[in-house]
């Protein structure tokens, strides 16, 4: 459809807009390397300056803290930064690989790019301070990181992006839905894309029927990353519908190809910059009890549970119930829902220490575990789940490296504190 006039001028001018904003062609002028153009954020320029460092780079900052002066330059640093880093937008005249990869974004939010976007979820972290910190702890390809509260799936699809092998957890089915579309749909798209028009066809009938038909016809198709995908589409016009009163089928094609059209752009990056990436083992569990040997993980990053504050059985009960989740069952293993009024603070105590526990167990001597987690407020108190967690993990022995506090305004200026915690297992 050729848009009216007036649309079109509205087209044009979003699309320099948006260009112009992110995606700013120009290098640095008399520097090596620059920052993009998104960093904005004091704890973002420490995390970009703690990358380089672990990158190996000896610098220096320069023009108003947006450009760096590399003092030991070589080409095989050049390259490792190129391939590596987070904050970069050049080295010389080159572009970052990270540069090019969040160009390929479907939604107008700098840091949704590739898959990072499918669904919803509240609490994401931002990708990119993930990918800085899989470098700052010294990962490198072909390693494993752990992620204990996997969430929606922001530290797996950065670890694969970076070639890092990826084993993670989460209590609820959903998540794990979420972080295995955004991880495996790249090895099945073509698939996806053969099904479509006959399988929308089939589970049309069904998109609005409560007794799960749905479900019963996805089953008919053989490969589980296909279904997931396919399933993940519903429950994202599940919750398009729950929460912002949009119209179902309409929302479930609209999103279904929006998802097929990031994967795609996914791949193309992928195959573009010859990225090696990572393997992805991502399991429904539970992070009181994980399912790993002592010693075998090479770093952790993860996010809990902010104690009691977020219950994120409600947040997404919508989708849960129509996978055919009972949420009085489920919430029983969900750290931080547990139990009513005082009790429930002491079980989140508990269970969280069981949790830091299991990951002082499965890390490997001299290894990074990474922590970002703030202080919660309940019914207008604060609870000091910063404090316990630096207390409870040196009790372990753990040794606190580095305390990144990471203050953030976010949505109509609303300030939010958070700490980066890096602490090391003893050798
Ligand atoms: C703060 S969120 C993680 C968000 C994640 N960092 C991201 O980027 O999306 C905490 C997660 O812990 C999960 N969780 C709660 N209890 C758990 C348990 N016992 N074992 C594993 N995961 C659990 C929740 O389902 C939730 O996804």
């Amino acid at each position: 459809m050729i848009p009216n006039r007036k649309g079109k001028i509205m087209m044009e001018r979003a699309e320099e807009l948006s260009q112009f904003w992110a995606y700013d062609l120009s290098y640095a002028q008399g520097s090596d390397m620059r920052l993009l153009d998104n960093v904005q954020f004091i704890y973002e320029l420490s995390l970009a300056e703690l990358e380089l460092k672990a990158l190996g780079a000896d610098f220096e900052v320069t023009n108003g803290l947006r450009e760096f002066k590399i003092k030991n330059r070589s080409k095989a640093l050049d390259d490792k930064i190129i391939k590596q880093s987070s904050y970069f937008k050049t080295v010389g005249q080159t572009f970052t690989d990270y540069f090019q990869i969040i160009q390929k974004n479907r939604t107008r939010s700098v840091n949704q790019y590739l898959t990072h976007w499918i669904y919803p979820y509240k609490g994401k972290f931002h990708p990119q301070m993930i990918r800085a910190l899989l470098n700052i702890i010294g990962l490198k390809a072909d390693d494993k990181v752990f992620e204990p509260f996997s969430g929606s799936g922001t530290t797996a699809l950065e670890a694969q992006l970076l070639g890092i092998n990826f084993i993670g957890i989460d209590i609820s089915p959903l998540c794990v839905m979420q972080g295995k579309v955004k991880t495996k749909a790249i090895y099945v798209i073509d698939e996806i894309i053969k099904l479509k028009n006959s399988l929308i066809a089939k589970l049309k009938p069904s998109l609005f029927n409560q007794e799960k038909d749905f479900y019963k016809t996805l089953e008919g198709v053989e490969n589980e990353d296909v279904r997931d995908f396919y399933a993940l589409a519903r429950l994202l016009a599940v919750s398009d519908a729950a929460r912002r009163g949009r119209a179902f089928e309409q929302s479930f094609i609209k999103n279904l190809h929006l998802m097929i059209d990031s994967v795609k752009d996914y791949k193309e990056i992928a195959d573009k910059l010859e990225l090696q990436l990572g393997n992805i083992d991502l399991k429904q569990g539970d992070s009181r009890k994980i399912d790993l040997p002592d010693n075998s993980i090479d770093g952790i990053i993860t996010s809990p549970p902010y104690s009691i504050a977020l219950d994120y059985v409600e947040n997404d009960a919508h989708s849960l119930e129509d996978m055919g989740y009972r949420l009085s069952e489920i919430r029983e293993d969900f750290v931080g829902v547990r139990g009513k009024g005082k009790e429930r603070v002491e079980l989140y105590n508990s269970d969280i220490k069981k949790s830091y526990c299991e990951m002082y167990r499965i890390l490997k001597p001299d290894k990074y575990a990474v922590i970002v987690i703030g202080n919660a407020t309940y019914q207008g108190h604060e609870v000091k789940t910063v404090e316990l967690t630096i207390d409870y993990m040196t009790e372990l022995g753990f040794k606190l490296e580095k305390n990144i506090l990471k203050i953030i305004f976010g949505l109509y200026n609303v300030m939010k504190k958070e700490n980066i915690l890096i602490f090391k297992k003893a050798k």
